[in-house]
């Protein structure tokens, strides 16, 4: 069952989405060379617990942290680490959630440090445009095989994979909640949607290998071959007019 969200729980939603939001532009500033995940985690949870909202994250299915940060051929869940050190070069996802009075908020962005490849900012360039492109595809009466057809497409017909391994998801009361929204599939097809539903949209695009693996902490998602992997990720409310960025910060970006 998709649950239609009331105006109440759309402004419960707002507020912990566009302190994702906020959290998500005071990151830019950390992520830099020399700098551990660690501390940009401690730094993004302190940031989170200032608005008042519970890192969404933390605990959830046992999960050791309040974000992830993913690098390089690392596709979602890294866990912040004191070794993981920041490096020009380096491509980095971070993914984070937010709750407040019990309604969550979820989004990513991919960042690169110093001078990366021409290959890894054009995997980044492909990949949000590919979320605003699912965003876009997100509206009354549509379904969400409309959404992820639409990011499949974009994707490769730049050349780049989309994930299988690891899918979009509906968003409200919990995490994750239905439809599952994979980033690859056949127009027309699966749930209808409709005004009132709120959903994370979240691309995970690799420059190689589609396929992932698990690394032994349990969590740590690496593309097969070790490619470049990136992510980006909204929280939206699908409106009569089309979808509607939740995790945005006061006057959009
Ligand atoms: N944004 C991811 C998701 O929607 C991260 C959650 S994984 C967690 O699934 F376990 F760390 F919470
Ligand atoms: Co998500």
């Amino acid at each position: 069952m998709i649950r239609i969200k009331s105006s109440d729980e759309i402004e419960k939603m707002e507020y912990a989405c566009r302190v994702v939001a906020e959290a998500l532009e005071f990151s830019k500033e950390l992520v830099v060379p020399g700098t551990t995940t660690y501390e940009i985690d401690r730094k993004l949870e302190e940031f989170l617990i200032s608005k008042k909202v519970k890192p969404a994250f933390k605990g959830y299915s046992g999960y050791p942290a309040s974000t992830c940060i993913s690098l390089n051929e690392v596709v979602v869940h890294g866990i912040p680490s004191k070794r993981v050190v920041l490096k020009s070069g380096d491509v980095v996802s971070i993914d984070l959630g937010a709750v407040y009075e019990g309604y969550y908020g979820d989004a990513a962005k991919t960042y690169v440090v110093g001078q990366v490849s021409e290959e890894a900012l054009r995997l980044l360039k492909v990949t949000e445009k590919a979320l605003r492109i699912g965003i876009n595809a997100a509206r009354p009466g549509a379904r969400v095989g409309d959404i992820s057809h639409a990011i499949q497409e974009h994707v490769e017909r730049n050349g780049f994979n989309v994930i299988k391994d690891y899918v979009g998801h509906g968003i409200g009361r919990e995490l994750h909640e239905e439809p599952q929204i994979p980033n690859f599939g056949k127009p027309g097809t699966g749930p209808k949607l409709m005004a009132g539903m709120t959903l994370a949209i979240e691309p995970m695009v690799s420059a190689g290998d589609w396929r992932t693996v698990l690394t032994s902490d349990g969590w740590t998602a690496v593309t097969v071959d070790r490619s470049l992997a990136a992510h980006f990720e909204h929280t939206v409310v699908i409106t009569p007019e089309g979808a509607r960025i939740l995790t945005t910060c006061k006057g959009g970006n």
